[in-house]
């Protein structure tokens, strides 16, 4: 695991958009796994000013939230196509967001799963995390093997975006989100965290026990997670120093992506094949 810790989230992020668009034009066809919420925000803004191609990518997204319709101002098909998806040249096609208004809610998670398979995999997953430690919507207790499902939101999940909602009582009690083992398939996971209400979260899924009680610890299984953080979020890191040390240090010949190296098994969470390369 890498961690970049940097003063403000502007640069954290500004990292975390190179990595991105580094990727997009080495691999114009690349899958891309994408989040939501208000971390990514600033790094769709910094993407779409570089004006990349999209229109080879697919992507993916982590979760959409049950039984609000797509033109909700707080469906994440709305928040995709407002922040992201119409100021690129993405085909319609190639974008997946689960669907949150399926009758059959268990085999649109199944064939949600076939997609990316069929897509080749994931190459990178950018990830923002909870204050309970969640990925997705994949909340305490999750099982560490969980694949696309649907999840009930725990209080603080939907206390959290209550803001979003203009009120906790009309936050939805329901999410179709990836499972932690889907996302642990992806090529390179990118973990994005800003400001002092994350930090407990960050602390546990870097430096505690990999436990359901902290999602996101379950990244500790990957041999190719990227964490960009702002100094608040790292505050509660016992290593900080030595992360801001390796990262300052880091000589040329480390600076190899793991976008850049070859598929891991699919079937084989984080197990990367012959000749890739670990962070
Ligand atoms: C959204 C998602 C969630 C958020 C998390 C943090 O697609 O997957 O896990 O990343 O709830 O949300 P923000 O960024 O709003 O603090």
């Amino acid at each position: 695991m890498e961690i970049i810790i940097q003063p403000t989230p502007a640069g954290a992020t500004r990292i975390a958009a190179k990595i991105m668009a580094d990727l997009i034009s080495a691999k114009p066809a690349a899958v891309l796994g994408l989040a939501t919420g208000s971390t990514p925000e600033r790094l769709y803004r910094a993407l779409i000013a570089q004006k990349l191609d999209w229109s080879r990518l697919t992507c993916f997204n982590l979760d959409e939230y049950v039984g609000i319709l797509p033109e909700h101002l707080q469906s994440y098909h709305h928040f995709m196509w407002e922040k992201l998806f119409r100021h690129t040249n993405i085909s319609l096609g190639n974008v997946h967001i689960p669907d949150g208004l399926a009758s059959d809610i268990p085999a649109t998670c199944e064939s949600y799963e076939r997609k990316i398979v069929a897509a080749g995999g994931i190459d990178l997953q950018l990830l923002g995390i909870g204050t309970d430690g969640h990925i997705g919507f994949n909340e305490q207790t999750s099982s560490l093997a969980s694949r696309t499902r649907i999840k009930t939101l725990a209080p603080q999940t939907r206390k959290d975006n209550a803001r979003f909602f203009g009120g906790e009582e009309k936050v939805p009690h329901h999410a179709i989100t990836m499972g932690i083992g889907t996302i642990l398939e992806a090529r390179h996971c990118l973990l994005l965290a800003f400001g002092d209400k994350k930090a407990r979260a960050i602390a546990g899924a870097i430096e505690g026990p990999i436990t359901a009680m902290n999602p996101a610890s379950a990244l500790q299984l990957h041999p190719a997670v990227t964490v960009c953080l702002d100094s608040a979020a790292a505050a509660e890191l016992k290593l900080q120093e030595y992360y801001r040390r390796a990262y300052g240090q880091k000589s040329d010949w480390q600076k190899i992506r793991p976008a850049a190296c070859r598929s891991p098994s699919p079937k084989q969470p984080g197990k990367l094949a012959a000749g890739s390369c670990q962070i």
